[in-house]
């Protein structure tokens, strides 16, 4: 079962995920990060900075998107590759070669998920994965329906992902109709899985994805099929949890050696 995480704030969470991932780092520099886009993971990526600033060094990481729009001019702000270079690998002073993102260009978009794959074949796969959840329960853009086995490949976003993702882009017609995703085979081979959720708007997803019936119908379910899972949300994310008291004690029982 996952460990379900109560905090406060997005702030919080932010910095209890960003001490856990500086703490790995420092241990072993040569960590690698599975990086979410979006705005749940922005809290998180602003707590790196501090630990940045603070003295941790994150140059030797590595970094694997989960995702990319299919089609967005080179270099489009709001390209997974542009926020990922402006939130983590900029500011943390990553080496960009040791960036990756699926490459969502019409040119040879054909084989986009399988040169994904074989990227993360040859660097050995990610250590700590963050992701961030749908209102449809997509983890990465695997949208219902997708196979627990599927590997990177391009995916058709739901209208209700278009429509939520409408608020980065000037128009919903700007949005991307296609995506290329990490599969959630993909994201289940991830050493540990860290899904983070924030506000009431995802608390039925996210009680679905750690609670309910494990089913392609709700993607977020797979993470109930891995071995090392932490789920870190806020009041408001978690109110839909049936088993919330029981999380909370056991927070509260911790043994002291055990991390995330
Ligand atoms: C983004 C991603 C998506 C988002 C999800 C939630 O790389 O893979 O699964 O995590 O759409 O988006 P936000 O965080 O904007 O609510």
């Amino acid at each position: 079962m996952a460990e379900v995480i109560v905090l406060d704030s997005p702030e919080d969470a932010g910095r209890f995920v960003a001490a856990h991932i500086a703490a790995q780092v420092r241990r072993e520099p040569t960590f690698t990060l599975g990086v979410a886009t979006g705005s749940t993971p922005l809290p998180v990526y602003e707590a790196l900075r501090a630990e940045s600033a603070a003295g941790t060094d994150f140059s030797r990481m590595t970094a694997f998107a989960l995702d990319e729009y299919v089609g967005l001019p080179a270099g489009h702000v709001e390209s997974y590759r542009s926020v990922v270079d402006r939130e983590v690998t900029e500011p943390l002073g990553l080496d960009a070669a040791r960036v990756h993102v699926p490459d969502g260009s019409l040119d040879g978009i054909e084989t986009a998920g399988e040169r994904y794959e074989a990227a993360l074949d040859a660097h050995g796969g990610v250590d700590l994965q963050l992701l961030g959840i749908g209102r449809t329960g997509h983890l990465g853009f695997n949208e219902p329906g997708s196979s627990f086995g599927s590997l990177t490949r391009v995916k058709t976003l739901t209208e209700r992902t278009r429509i939520d993702n409408a608020r980065f882009f000037d128009s919903l017609d700007d949005v991307p109709i296609h995506c290329v995703t990490q599969g959630l085979g993909t994201i289940l081979r991830a050493r540990h899985l860290v899904l983070l959720a924030f506000g009431a708007g995802k608390a039925e997803a996210l009680a679905a994805a750690v609670e309910g019936p494990v089913s392609a119908s709700m993607p977020g379910s797979a993470i109930q099929l891995h071995q090392r899972v932490t789920v870190v949300i806020d009041r408001e994310a978690a109110a839909s949890l049936e088993y919330r008291d029981y999380y909370r004690w056991a927070q509260d029982h911790k043994p002291q050696w055990q991390g995330i």
